[in-house]
């Protein structure tokens, strides 16, 4: 597995996690077994949220880490954008907790909601820090203007983690994002990063050609394509242990730079 730096701590994780967006509606057991072996192949990294099946991926992520070390764990979830008001942070924080069976080591705020004051919800978050339920505090669907704006409002610590959609065929984060994300040293994390899944079910000529070329799967090239970019994680999900360990040797390999520029249309 490779790694990236979180929040200049030294503290590493990996450049490829786990999602869990829909895993509710996956068979349990299957769900239950594709995260193990996805923890199992180095995929430490586990990303959920409260709004993901309201509760229900979390309770399948929590079941899920029971056989494994929980430090040498990085769960993420988030608290939804109707919830961002101080004391609606903190129950939604416990509740989160409570479904985990254990604390959340980066915490985000799923999506900005301009009716509450980011303030509010920062203060909130760093209490929970205070307290111990969370340890790092990060952000979802931030634009670099709201990112900076969260960032000023820290008392201490920083914002270490803005998670937002990144593939091949988004690129939006290229613009101004990715490049201060990577000055600044703020962990870019890409979710939807297989397209929802239709990178590997139906990729481009261009992504065939270059899966063909280097003897991997399309959805392979996808994610090695993300993670070769400094300061880039990815966070694909898959609810069956086939498509995990497919995507799990995604990593330790690099695009060589002809068939990079194929993929970049360059
Ligand atoms: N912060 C946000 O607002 C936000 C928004 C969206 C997503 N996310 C996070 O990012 C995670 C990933 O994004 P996503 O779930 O939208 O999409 P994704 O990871 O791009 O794609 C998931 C789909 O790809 C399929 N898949 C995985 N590996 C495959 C393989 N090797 N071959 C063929 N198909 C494969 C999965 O199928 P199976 O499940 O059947 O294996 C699933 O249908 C989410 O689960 C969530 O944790 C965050």
């Amino acid at each position: 597995m490779e790694y990236e730096e979180l929040d200049r701590t030294g503290r590493k994780i990996p450049k490829l996690g786990l999602g869990t967006y829909q895993i509710d509606l996956a068979p349990r057991d299957e769900a239950i077994l594709s995260l193990r072996r996805g923890i199992e192949l180095g995929m430490t990294l586990i990303d959920t949220a409260e709004m993901y099946g309201w509760g229900k991926a979390e309770e399948i992520v929590g079941e899920a880490i029971k056989p494994f070390e929980r430090e040498k764990l990085t769960i993420m979830s988030k608290v939804w954008g109707t919830n961002l008001a101080y004391n609606s942070v903190k129950r939604s924080a416990n509740a989160s907790v409570r479904r985990l069976g254990t604390y959340i080591d980066i915490y985000l705020i799923h999506w900005p909601n301009p009716a509450i004051p980011l303030s509010e919800t920062i203060r909130a978050m760093e209490e929970l820090v205070s307290e111990g339920l969370i340890s790092y505090i990060g952000v979802s669907n931030f634009p670099v203007d709201l990112l900076k704006e969260a960032r000023e409002l820290m008392s201490r610590g920083d914002i270490v983690v803005n998670q937002v959609e990144y593939n091949l065929r988004v690129r939006d984060p290229e613009a101004s994002l990715l490049p201060y994300c990577q000055k600044e040293k703020i962990v870019l994390m890409a979710y939807s990063p297989l397209d929802r899944g239709r990178l590997a079910r139906n990729p481009s000529r261009e992504l065939k050609i270059v899966a063909d070329k280097l003897g991997k799967t399309p959805a392979q090239v996808a994610l090695n394509w993300l993670i070769s970019k400094p300061m880039v994680v990815a966070i694909p999900k898959a609810a069956r242990v086939g498509h995990v360990e497919e995507i799990a040797h995604s990593a330790g390999w690099r695009i060589p730079e002809d068939l990079m520029r194929l993929l970049d249309g360059r």
